[in-house]
């Protein structure tokens, strides 16, 4: 029986649902604890590829629980799209799919409302994926406009939530960002038939985990962004609304942290990010260019063009700290198989000061200039090994090496998208 919590430990994108569905092998129930459609999570399976945004990417393995926790902000359609899919595709969730009580629901008027401030504030916008994350992590802190999963089993209470929201959004949006409200009779009959669709999922789903863990079974939570994308720990601003970090998965889900016996940090073996914000080790350069090319760094939800730069020792230490890391995951080691020389960022320098602490304030962070440390590249293929004494000895030199900087010890290795192209260290 084990807890264990995998999440990603850069700005996301990290390879997470390929390691989530590798260790979901010997899992019994797959858990989302926070975020929401904003995530997109690419799972290979022989000929079959999946990108889930929603349920966790364990629900291809057909003997699995899957749980979409209470710190998850939900979009009915978004699941029932992949709950679809999945089903066209000869997987059914029924039965085994559960749904918090507690999530909170997310609403056409959040993505409206988030669309018409990043536009308004143009210069300063986060780059959302515009999934309405921001607008319905503020309605459940303010708690008075929050609509949660349950409440769609109200059939009085639904319609009258909807509409006090919907008037107080379009008011906003007309006032505030000069754009045409939603219509409420349309919204209201949306969600009565989507809460309709969503009854048999819905469930207390802490107790339902509670239970799980107390009957033996093993859990497997599965982290969406990363590290830095934490609401408290992350590059804030430039961050998703939700906690991303180990504790989320406690608060996120309803189990108490003594539940958790590890915890897996994601690392890519270079660094990406999408969306706008400071990255000290980005490339601006042919050779980030190549990296994105090589690596098809796309965003699976946005198709975005991803930021790409070398591999930075200062954010894993703040991934350590924060998550307390067990061990971690490196993944997409295949993608350097052909560069000449790769790079580590060791620490940074500010004002002639060495600094080794990702800092809160960003102002500092941009006086802050990456150290690299410059490794040999490998140039052999990789995707063909199995077994971590096979890769070639640059490779494992660099993976060595990031281990000692970061003093986090390497449990898995990925060299492709597939299953099989995973290496247990
Ligand atoms: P939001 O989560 O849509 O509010 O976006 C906030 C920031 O998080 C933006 O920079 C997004 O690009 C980033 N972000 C959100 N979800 C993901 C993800 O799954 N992978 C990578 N970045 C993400």
């Amino acid at each position: 029986m084990a807890v264990r919590i995998v999440l990603g430990a850069q700005w996301g994108d990290e390879g997470k649902a390929k390691i989530v569905d590798y260790l979901t092998t010997d899992s019994d129930v797959v858990v989302r604890y926070q975020g929401g459609a904003n995530a997109g999570h690419t799972i290979k399976a022989g000929d079959l590829e999946f990108v889930f945004h929603l349920i966790p990417a364990g629900i291809v393995h057909q003997d699995k629980a899957c749980v979409v926790g209470n710190g998850v902000v939900l979009d009915p359609a978004a699941l029932f799209q992949e709950v679809d899919e999945l089903e066209s595709k000869g997987i059914s969730v029924d039965g085994r799919l559960f749904v918090s009580d507690r999530a909170h629901l997310v609403l056409p008027y959040h993505k409206a409302v988030e669309e018409a401030n990043e536009k308004k504030i143009g210069d300063s916008a986060i780059g959302t994926t515009l999934r309405g994350i921001g607008p319905t992590y503020q309605d459940k802190i303010n708690r008075s406009t929050g609509i949660r999963v349950g409440d769609l089993l109200d059939a009085e209470l639904l319609p009258e939530k909807i509409r006090a929201n919907v008037r107080e959004k379009n008011e906003i949006l007309k006032q505030v960002y000069g754009v045409e409200g939603l219509e409420e009779v349309q919204l209201i009959e949306e969600y009565m038939a989507l809460g309709e669709r969503l009854t048999p999922y819905i469930t207390d789903t802490s107790v339902y985990l509670n239970d799980a863990i107390e009957a033996g079974k093993s859990i497997l939570f599965e982290g969406s962004q990363g590290t830095l994308l934490d609401i408290d720990h992350g590059s804030y601003p430039y961050v998703t609304s939700s906690n991303t970090t180990a504790g989320g998965a406690c608060t996120g889900a309803g189990i108490g942290p003594m539940r958790v016996n590890e915890v897996v940090g994601v690392v890519k073996a270079y660094t990406t990010r999408v969306g706008n914000g400071p990255f000290p080790t980005e490339l601006n350069d042919e050779m980030g260019q190549r990296i994105r090319d090589i690596g098809h760094e796309y965003g699976a939800t946005t198709g975005r063009p991803r930021r790409c730069g070398w591999l930075d020792v200062v954010m894993l230490g703040l991934a350590r700290r924060i998550n307390g890391l067990s061990s971690m995951a490196v993944t997409r080691v295949d993608i350097l198989d052909e560069l000449e020389e790769i790079k580590i960022c060791t620490h940074y320098e500010r004002n002639g000061q060495r600094v080794d602490h990702f800092p809160g304030d960003l102002n500092v962070l941009a006086e802050c200039k990456p150290v690299y440390e410059t490794l040999p590249g490998w140039q052999t293929p990789t995707p063909h090994i199995r077994s971590y004494g096979d890769l070639p000895e640059n490779a494992r030199r660099y993976l060595e090496r990031v281990s000692e900087l970061s003093r986090i010890p390497i449990s898995i290795v990925s060299v492709g998208p597939d299953r099989e192209e995973t290496i247990v260290v």
